[in-house]
């Protein structure tokens, strides 16, 4: 048996302003959890502050992205140390949009994770597939490659401060969100890698959630798949419906 605690993100991505902000703060703040969930919101760096000084202290900060230095000459970076020092404890790193648009590579994201690490902030570790490689039959070597540069970059004792996100490029932001089944044969295939690279206890430990078109409606049935630990929310976060997924 497990001690996996149901985690759901929010990603809200480069959305929402202070008022947008503010807004979506008081419906939160309204908002009925259970205590059986964990409850992350990753905002964009500049309204981390607002988050700090406003939402209910029963859900964590999260940025989006960070750097591996502490500080220095790199024009136009945030540190996970500035990220913990303005009210942050957890940061997304390796997102698809990351990987792509800014073409960060396998080993730049692992070093991005050991070093939040290092300064104490959890992560959330994305990985995930594009369309093309899930036609090619090349998920899980895909899958495997992204998480073989963490594996080769971070140590066993890590993992306790680490979530994995499965998102399915094909499946973010498109509506086409992964079958319940899609999603539990990617989870339990990570997890037994993790189990045969890293040890039985990470992988049993682990949390695994999925992302890629999560909403109220589609949520509840993923939810209950073996392996499926919780969600990284993108759109749905974005609105007080955000607090059903919460809740499934
Ligand atoms: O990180 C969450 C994300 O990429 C999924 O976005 O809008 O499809 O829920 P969305």
């Amino acid at each position: 048996t497990h001690n996996r605690k149901f985690f759901v993100g929010g990603n809200w991505k480069m959305n929402g302003s202070t008022d947008s902000i503010s807004d979506l703060v008081n419906s939160f703040n309204q908002g009925v959890m259970s205590q059986s969930v964990e409850v992350v919101i990753g905002a964009p760096y500049v309204y981390i502050p607002l988050l700090a000084s406003t939402l209910r202290k029963d859900i964590a900060i999260s940025a989006q992205n960070c750097f591996t230095k502490a500080s220095g000459a790199y024009t136009g970076e945030i540190s996970a140390d500035m990220l913990k020092d303005v009210g942050a404890t957890w940061v997304i790193l390796g997102h698809s949009e990351r990987r792509s648009i800014f073409k960060e590579s396998d080993f730049f994201i692992a070093e991005k994770t050991k070093y939040a690490l290092s300064v104490g902030l959890k992560v959330i570790f994305c990985c995930g597939e594009s369309l093309e490689e899930r036609e090619s039959n090349n998920t899980m070597n895909v899958v495997e490659r992204q998480l073989e540069a963490l594996i080769a970059t971070i140590s066993p004792a890590d993992y306790e401060n680490v979530v994995i996100a499965y998102e399915p490029v094909w499946a973010i932001g498109t509506g086409k969100v992964a079958s319940p089944e899609q999603a539990q044969e990617v989870h339990a295939h990570i997890r037994t890698f993790i189990k045969e690279r890293v040890s039985s206890d990470v992988a049993q430990n682990i949390r695994i959630i999925y992302g890629g078109s999560v909403n109220e409606k589609n949520s509840n049935v993923t939810a209950t798949q073996t392996d499926v630990d919780g969600f990284l929310v993108g759109g749905a976060s974005l609105k007080p419906s955000f607090f059903e997924i919460v809740n499934v």
